[in-house]
């Protein structure tokens, strides 16, 4: 009997040693560490429950089957619990054939994606890989095609998130596409559907991992990751903080969690927070920061279209989505890109049940031919129709500027919002006022167009025309911001919305 018992804990320590020492040492010296290491960083101290850690491949061309079959499969996972809250996991073990996945290794990946879908709790994968496992040919295509079906049929189910830990190709980019956040490492994790070597047959271009995809160029140019870190032990400790802000699911509801910040906390400070001069930039994670309990803002996408703030706060310990324009980068002007950023985010926070927070100082669209080109129109139309087809609780504050479309499109009455405020130095109007009397008395005399502007300031650049038709529900005081948004929010706590049937709408993708 003692030497069965003992043969299970020799099977254990080979199966936890992967693709041997030598091969873990090589995954240290560049600074990465290994699937159990992060698996162990990332859950609550001692939660992690493994399945499947004899699994071996059943590979017999390219001489796989006179090969030893690491345990495993170059992948371990199983779930645990982050502070105390039920996750499932998948960690690539880049020491087993470079973490590429075989047809055993993809029905390891699916069956936690299985689990996790069943229970109704998040699932993350770690990912540092190879891709398609050469030697499997099909069959390793094929286990991508069906973690890839799964990864749609849990969209919108449960949170999926993507840590990106090493070079990763072809299906292993994929599936993170699928998922709701992508996180990087900086400098060494790289995300490519083909690595350099085949660019450079295909295309003659010679670039670097990192010139082609390392976190350098997903948190900006192509925006696919929605963070980076300077290592795995921060990315994954910080993968931890933004677990306490998700719902497990779409059912159940946002986290609550203790705090002493007092919902009907004044700040004083913000009385001043915006400047005499309409165009003069401020900081508009200043007040995010004040409002939110205890200042904890986790921003998404933050290197991506700056000039629209996405991310999670909590106000009375409850999660709320913070959408807000950046005057502080291109006026808060909404671009394409900000568009697009700001409509990912807030169809996440609609199908999580998760309230959305907006301020809103925008003085339009950016016009040009850059934009038109882009598709600045379909762009825009993203985030309108996002907000739009919000039915969580959606309050709105409008600090100053509110012009043209982007007063409809940044979650204004009209379109969905719930309760929508104003400081008193909103201004919302089709336009600025000199742009507004150029139009409409082209031609006069320069003191003729300076009284009309003048006029025009007085008349519209308030947001008392708004407020006069309802359109705010109140001019509030900067100081009380957070109250009367923590009272909005728990006041909406019991909004239901009714929608009719559709297989689905059809949102200008
Ligand atoms: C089998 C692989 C492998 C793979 C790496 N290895 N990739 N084995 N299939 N795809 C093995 C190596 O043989 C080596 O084994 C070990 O993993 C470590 O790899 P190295 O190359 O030594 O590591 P490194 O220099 O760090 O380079 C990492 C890498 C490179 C950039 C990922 O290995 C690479 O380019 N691999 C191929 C990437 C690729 O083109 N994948 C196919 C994508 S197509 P030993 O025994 O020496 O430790 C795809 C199709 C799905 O995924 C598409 C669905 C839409």
């Amino acid at each position: 009997m003692r030497d069965i018992l003992d043969q299970l804990d020799t099977r254990r320590k080979q199966a936890r040693l992967g693709g041997g020492q030598k091969r873990i040492d090589g995954q240290h010296q560049k600074g990465k560490l290994t699937a159990r290491e992060r698996i162990e960083l990332l859950l609550d101290h001692g939660s992690f429950e493994e399945f499947d850690m004899f699994v071996q491949h059943r590979c017999v061309d390219f001489g796989m089957d006179k090969q030893e079959k690491p345990p495993g499969d170059g992948v371990v996972t199983g779930w645990g619990t982050v502070n105390g809250r039920k996750v499932f996991v998948f960690a690539k073990d880049f020491t087993v054939l470079g973490g590429s996945l075989s047809e055993t290794h993809a029905l390891k990946v699916q069956k936690i994606q299985d689990m996790a879908l069943k229970m109704r709790a998040p699932v993350i994968g770690l990912f540092d890989s190879g891709g398609a496992r050469i030697q499997e040919g099909v069959a390793s295509l094929a286990g991508y095609a069906d973690i890839f079906k799964r990864n749609v049929m849990a969209s919108g189910v449960i949170p999926q998130i993507s840590l990106i830990m090493g070079p990763c190709a072809g299906g292993d980019v994929y599936s993170p596409a699928m998922t709701d956040f992508i996180f990087m490492v900086r400098d060494t994790s790289y995300m490519y559907v083909t690595g350099p070597d085949v660019v450079k047959t295909v295309t003659n271009e010679i670039v670097t991992h990192e010139e082609l995809g390392g976190a350098s160029v997903h948190t900006t140019k192509s925006s696919i990751s929605d963070g980076a870190f300077d290592n795995d032990v921060e990315a994954l400790l910080q993968l931890r903080r933004l677990i306490d802000f998700l719902p497990a699911n779409n059912m159940e509801g946002v986290p609550e969690w203790p705090t002493n910040d007092d919902p009907q906390r004044r700040d004083t400070s913000l009385d001043t927070l915006v400047p005499d001069n309409a165009n003069q930039p401020y900081d508009m994670k200043e007040l995010i920061r004040k409002i939110v309990d205890e200042g904890d803002f986790f921003e998404l996408s933050e290197k991506h279209a700056g000039n629209i703030i996405t991310g999670f706060g909590r106000i009375e310990g409850r999660t709320v989505g913070i959408v807000a324009n950046q005057p502080m980068v291109l006026a808060g002007v909404l671009d394409s890109d900000a568009s697009r950023k700001a409509a990912r985010f807030v169809r996440f926070c609609d199908a999580f049940e998760i309230p959305i927070v907006t301020f809103v100082d925008v003085p339009g669209f950016l016009p040009g031919t850059a934009q038109e080109y882009g598709g600045l129109i379909k762009h825009g139309a993203k985030l309108l129709f996002a907000y739009s087809q919000c039915t969580v609780p959606l309050v709105t504050c409008i600090t100053r500027k509110a012009f043209g479309g982007a007063y409809d499109v940044m979650a204004s009455k009209h379109i969905g919002g719930d309760v929508n405020y104003a400081w008193p130095t909103a201004q919302i109007a089709v336009m600025g006022a000199k742009g507004a009397v150029e139009i409409i008395f082209r031609g006069q005399s320069p003191e003729e167009i300076e009284k009309r502007t003048k006029e025009y300031e007085q008349r519209f650049l308030s947001p008392f025309v708004a407020a006069e038709r309802g359109y705010i529900d109140e001019v509030i005081m900067p100081h009380s911001t957070r109250p009367r948004i923590a009272r909005a929010l728990a006041m909406l706590r019991t909004k239901t919305v009714e929608q009719p049937w559709r297989k689905h709408d059809n949102m200008p993708l």
